[in-house]
């Protein structure tokens, strides 16, 4: 009998039912002798014996669903050594469980926190492996997320959906797309949707410089710009500020985000109209994309043969277009973040694209 465990946390995104489907239909595929342990809303499940026992039937007809079907929930990793308001031991509850239920691995699906904790439940002995998730791209040692692309379709639809009504009006459309902490669904949408400039953290802008690129623009007679703008767009001043002042400054920002700051300074310098879209969560939302149905499957597949052959303590990716396996100690707690001196950027600016710097 294999029996094996499966929780999604953190952030969801699309694809994480395809990739669930994947490891499954790969199991189901070399043995009818198998028992699925679903636990519910990401590690809360897990700590505290919530799951559901599903079948192979629970698996048919979700490769197309968004969202995740054993519901998900954020749990900073920075917490997980903290006993709850109860006093339990959230690490040892987890533990208490996998044995309990004579697991033979958890299969995790999470972004760089979930990757924390599965790291330190394998370093605690447990079976694991994990598949990356987000729309961010962000995870270390995996070209690609499932996720991402998907989140890039939106992003660049609706930055296309703007370009109309931003001709038409010949106004400044700022579009703030998802990514706190890294650009790369910034980049990618931005360059998809034919942005003028486009402001991520891993480059500090000067508004100076992204005040330029606009009238470089109206002098060439072009009637609106675009900018893609991530989430956590960051100015060269406030770059220079030490993480605490820098929440310090957050603390009485005046602005619902980055993007309504951009606003207010270029309209005040240029005396144009300036209109703020931001997608949010619709990102993360709906059907995954054809490519991150194939990407998720793949990686389901890759990770029901690593059980087969109880090859665990790995994460599965993508690197040069093959599946790869990642030992897990690697990725666990690395961001991969854009470089600014990448072909990729530097590409970005040789099509004239103004990164603010
Ligand atoms: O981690 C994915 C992500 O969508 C980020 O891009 C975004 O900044 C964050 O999650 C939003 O988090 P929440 O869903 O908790 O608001």
């Amino acid at each position: 009998m294999l029996r094996i465990g499966m929780l999604t946390s953190g952030g969801d995104c699309q694809a994480l039912n395809a990739a669930m489907r994947g490891v499954v239909k790969c199991l189901t595929c070399s043995t009818k002798d198998l028992e699925i342990y679903g636990f519910l809303d990401g590690y809360k499940g897990l700590i505290y014996g919530n799951f559901r026992m599903l079948t192979g039937a629970d698996f048919t007809g979700i490769l197309t669903k968004g969202g995740t079907i054993l519901g998900t929930s954020r749990m900073p990793f920075k917490q997980m050594r903290d006993p709850d308001e109860n006093g339990l031991d959230k690490v040892d509850a987890m533990k208490q469980n996998y044995y309990k239920l004579q697991l033979d691995c958890l299969v995790i699906l999470g972004g760089n926190g979930t990757h924390k904790t599965a790291n330190l439940l394998r370093e605690e002995g447990l079976n694991i492996i994990t598949l990356p998730k987000t729309i961010d791209n962000d995870l270390w040692g995996t070209d690609m997320t499932f996720g991402f692309q998907s989140a890039v379709d939106i992003a660049t639809d609706c930055i296309d959906c703007i370009h109309t009504t931003a001709s038409s009006h010949g106004r400044v459309f700022i579009v703030e797309v998802m990514g706190h902490k890294v650009g790369w669904l910034t980049l990618n949408a931005g360059m998809a949707g034919g942005a003028d400039i486009i402001l991520i953290p891993e480059i500090p802008y000067k508004i100076d410089k992204v005040v330029e690129a606009i009238q470089a623009r109206n002098k060439r007679g072009s009637r609106f710009t675009i900018l893609a703008v991530a989430e956590g767009a960051i100015s060269h001043e406030d770059s220079k500020l030490s993480k605490k002042e820098y929440k310090e400054k957050l603390s009485h920002y005046p602005y619902p985000s980055v993007s309504y700051e951009l606003a207010e300074a270029i309209s005040k310098k240029t005396g144009q109209e300036v209109r703020v879209t931001v997608p949010g969560h619709t990102q993360r939302g709906g059907a995954p994309c054809p490519y991150d149905r194939v990407f998720a499957s793949r990686l389901g597949a890759e990770a029901g043969s690593l059980i087969l052959k109880g090859e665990y303590g790995f994460m599965v990716g993508i690197r040069n277009r093959e599946i790869v396996k990642v030992p897990l100690e690697d990725v666990a707690g690395k961001l991969k973040m854009v470089d600014p001196e990448s072909s990729i950027i530097k590409e970005a600016k040789s099509l004239g694209i103004s990164f603010g710097d």
